[in-house]
């Protein structure tokens, strides 16, 4: 599987590529800066390249830029993405005084990036921190992935499986992607009351 980690410099993107490339994938990191992609790449042992060739010939793309610039992103790389399969990894959150809250907006993000792409648009992996998907054994927790589209989700689902030593968990349409990525604000939230890096475990499924 050949896999393009849009925005594949930042803590998330470089954790997965590392994870990814130990499981067997071939990764290909992209960032919006040709230079910091090569030296990142050559640092990590994969590929490295600008966002828009990075995508190119991918099986499936994950897009892990700042959240707060994922629409935009996708926006922007729609023509190079094509009809290839993206996953988005991504929450926004509202940092406040009171703690981090789920954003308000009614559809997820994934769902609004949906409107933005011609491929499917799978929404997961919000529950893995990049601390733990960095570390030397893969954490012991589940990944979750959800989407409408069932070929595609099965890529991502085998994605997510070569991540942890829990299960990758096939959860829903993408709209439940709603309570994926609110679900976030909740971890972000323990990850600082017990100043840890929380992950999840669904009991009950075999
Ligand atoms: N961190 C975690 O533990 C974690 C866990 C689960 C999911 N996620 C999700 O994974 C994604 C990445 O998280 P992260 O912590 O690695 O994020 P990050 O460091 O804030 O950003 C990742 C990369 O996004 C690119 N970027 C930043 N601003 C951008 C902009 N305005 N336009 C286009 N690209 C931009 C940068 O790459 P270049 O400058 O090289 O282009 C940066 O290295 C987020 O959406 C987050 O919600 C994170």
């Amino acid at each position: 599987m050949r896999v393009a980690v849009v925005g594949g410099t930042g803590p998330f993107g470089t954790a997965l590529a590392i994870r990814l490339r130990e499981a067997g994938a071939e990764v290909v990191i992209g960032s919006r800066d040709h230079d910091r992609a090569a030296s990142l790449a050559a640092e990590l042992g994969v590929e490295g390249a600008t966002n828009d060739l990075a995508v190119q010939a991918a099986d499936l793309v994950v897009l892990a830029v700042n959240a707060d610039a994922a629409l935009d992103t996708a926006r922007e790389l729609r023509g190079a993405i094509g009809s290839t399969p993206v996953l988005s990894v991504a929450s926004e959150l509202r940092f406040t005084k009171g703690g981090v809250l789920p954003s308000p907006a009614a559809a997820s993000l994934a769902e609004r990036m949906q409107e933005e792409l011609d491929g499917p648009v799978l929404a997961g992996l919000h529950s893995l921190a990049a601390a733990s998907l960095g570390a030397e054994v893969p954490p012991d927790e589940d990944a979750f992935v959800c989407g409408d589209d069932p070929d595609a989700k099965a890529l991502a689902l085998e994605l997510a499986s070569r991540l942890t030593s829990g299960r990758a968990l096939d959860a829903g349409p993408l709209a439940s992607a709603r309570a994926l990525e609110g679900f976030t604000a909740v971890i972000v939230n323990m990850n600082k009351r017990y100043r840890a890096h929380a992950g999840i475990r669904v009991t009950g499924i075999s």
